[in-house]
C-alpha cells in the first residue's frame, strides 16, 4: 500500500502498475484540455485512481520535504485568494471557451483590470493546471479553469471563495471562547461572526442577502454533477422501494435531486419541502413535463412534518450535516412522528471512516471543515449517525447502508420499529 511505504522505488512501481490499470479501465485517458468531466465508475479504475493519487502525494511529501509540506498547508489559503480574484475579475468568462489562447493585454482589457494583477493571479492558478500559458503572455483554458466559468460551478466556487473564505478566519475565536468545543448553536458560528448577524447561514441568505441565497441554490445544483457526491446512490433505494412510494425531499433545494429522481424512477411522485424563497425559485425552474409529479411545499423542518401516512420516503441530502446534534434531532423527531412502518428516511450524507491518513477521502475532510465554519455542524461516522438517529427517537432503526463507490458518501436507510 502506498500509505505504508517511504521507498521511492516501491512508490514508482505502484504508480506504474496503477497507471496501467487505470488506463485500461477508463473510456478515455484523462486530459487537462477543456472537456466535460468523465465520471470514473469502473471498480478497477476507482481503486487504481485512489492508489495513484495516494502514491503521487506520498512522493510529493517525501521529495518536497517537511518544510514544503507544512508551508504548503499554512499558506494554502492563498490558492483560495487566487481563485477568489479570478472569480471576482471573471477571468474564466473572458478566456475563449473553444480552448484557443488569448493575449494577456486583451484579457486584461476584457476583464477591466491591470495586466500586472492578472499576471500574478495566472501565476498562482497555472501552478495548479488551472489555465495554461501556451506561449509567453498567452493563456488558454484547461478543464479546471473552464469549470470556474460554468454557471452552477461558478456559483459553487463563489459560495466557497466568498462567504466561506470570509468566515473561516473567525473559527478559532468562536471555538476558543467555548474551550475549543464546537458550540451547539447554529447562530453562533464563524459565519455569523464574520457577517455580524445572530442568525444561522440559511436564515441570513434567504432573508437578508437574497442574491447570496440565489447563488447558493444554484451552487447546490452543481453538487449533483460533482464526482464526490454520488447522486446515483439515491436511485438504488428508490428503485427497490414499493410501488406508489412518494419521495419527500426535505430541504430539497430548487428540486435538482427530486427532478433527477423523477426522471429516473417511472411514476415516482416527489414533494420538495423548502423555505419559501427556495421553493418559489424551484417552481420557476421546474420542467413542464414533471409538473404533475414534482411539487414544491413551503415547510420549516424545525416546525414539523406535514406529510405522513404509508409509502412515504423522506430524503434528506446534505441537511443533517448543516446542523448541530440538537437541531438534527428536532428535524428527525418531527419526521418520526409522521412515519408508519412502511415509511423510510433516507439520510444521504458522508459516512466518515474511523481510521485516518493520506488515503482518507479529502473531499469529506474539507466538507467537515466547511460545516464547522458555516454552521457549527459536522460530517459524521457510522457510530455518530447511529447515536444521532436513536437519540432523535428510540423507535428509529437503521435498516441498511447504501455506500457510494470510491468515496465516503452513502445513504442510511432508516425505518420505524
Ligand atoms: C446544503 S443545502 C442541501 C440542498 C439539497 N438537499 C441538496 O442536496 O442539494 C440545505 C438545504 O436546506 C434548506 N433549509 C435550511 N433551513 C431550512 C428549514 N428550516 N426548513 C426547510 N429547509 C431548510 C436550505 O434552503 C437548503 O436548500
Amino acid at each position: 500500500m502506498a500509505t505504508k511505504t517511504e521507498d521511492l522505488t516501491e512508490l514508482s512501481n505502484i504508480i506504474s502498475t496503477s497507471v496501467k490499470n487505470y488506463l485500461s479501465h477508463v473510456p478515455t485517458p484523462p486530459t487537462l484540455r477543456p472537456a466535460p468531466p468523465v465520471p470514473v465508475t469502473d471498480e478497477v479504475a476507482i481503486q487504481a485512481r485512489k492508489q495513484l493519487l495516494v502514491a503521487c502525494r506520498r512522493v510529493v511529501s517525501l521529495v518536497g520535504g517537511p518544510m514544503e509540506t507544512v508551508m504548503g498547508m499554512a499558506m494554502g489559503f492563498h490558492d483560495t485568494t487566487a481563485v477568489r480574484l479570478a472569480y471576482d475579475m471573471k477571468i474564466a468568462q473572458n478566456v475563449p471557451l473553444d480552448g484557443s489562447p488569448i493575449a494577456l493585454a486583451e484579457l486584461a482589457a476584457k476583464s477591466g483590470v491591470p495586466e500586472e494583477t492578472i499576471v500574478r493571479v495566472m501565476r498562482a492558478l497555472t501552478l495548479n493546471d488551472v489555465f495554461v500559458e501556451t506561449a509567453p503572455g498567452y493563456f488558454a483554458h484547461t478543464g479546471g479553469s473552464t469549470l470556474i466559468g460554468t454557471p452552477q460551478m461558478e456559483a459553487l466556487v463563489g459560495h466557497y471563495v466568498d462567504e466561506t473564505f470570509t468566515s473561516a478566519p473567525h473559527v478559532s475565536d468562536v471555538l476558543r471562547e467555548n474551550n475549543f468545543a464546537v458550540p451547539e448553536d447554529g447562530r453562533k458560528t464563524a459565519f455569523s461572526r464574520a457577517f455580524n448577524v445572530n442568525k444561522n447561514f440559511f436564515e441570513y441568505i434567504f432573508v437578508d442577502n437574497k442574491p447570496m441565497g440565489t447563488r447558493f441554490n444554484q451552487a447546490m445544483k452543481a453538487t449533483i454533477a460533482r464526482g464526490s457526491f454520488n447522486l446515483v446512490a439515491v436511485y438504488e433505494p428508490l428503485l427497490s422501494a414499493p410501488k406508489g412510494t412518494t419521495l419527500v425531499d426535505v430541504g430539497g433545494g430548487i428540486g435538482h435531486v427530486a427532478i433527477a429522481a423523477a426522471q429516473k424512477v417511472p411514476k415516482l411522485k416527489c414533494v420538495v419541502q423548502e423555505i419559501g424563497m427556495v421553493a418559489s425559485e424551484g417552481l420557476d425552474g421546474l420542467p413542464q413535463e414533471l409538473k404533475d409529479r414534482v411539487e414544491f411545499q413551503e415547510n420549516d423542518f424545525f416546525e414539523g412534518q406535514p406529510i405522513g401516512g404509508p409509502g412515504v420516503y423522506y430524503h434528506l441530502r446534505h441537511i443533517l450535516h448543516d446542523h448541530p446534534d440538537p437541531a438534527c434531532k428536532k428535524i428527525l423527531s418531527h419526521i418520526a412522528n409522521a412515519m408508519d412502518s412502511s415509511s423510510r428516511i433516507l439520510i444521504d450524507e458522508c459516512i466518515l471512516d474511523k481510521s485516518m491518513g493520506p488515503d482518507y477521502d479529502r473531499a469529506a475532510v474539507k466538507m467537515d471543515f466547511q460545516m464547522l465554519v458555516m454552521c457549527n455542524a459536522k460530517e459524521r461516522t457510522e457510530a455518530q449517525w447511529a447515536e444521532l438517529i436513536k437519540g432523535a427517537d428510540e423507535r428509529l432503526v437503521v435498516e441498511r447502508l447504501w455506500r457510494a463507490k470510491g468515496n465516503s458518501t452513502g445513504i442510511i436507510e432508516v425505518g420505524l420499529a
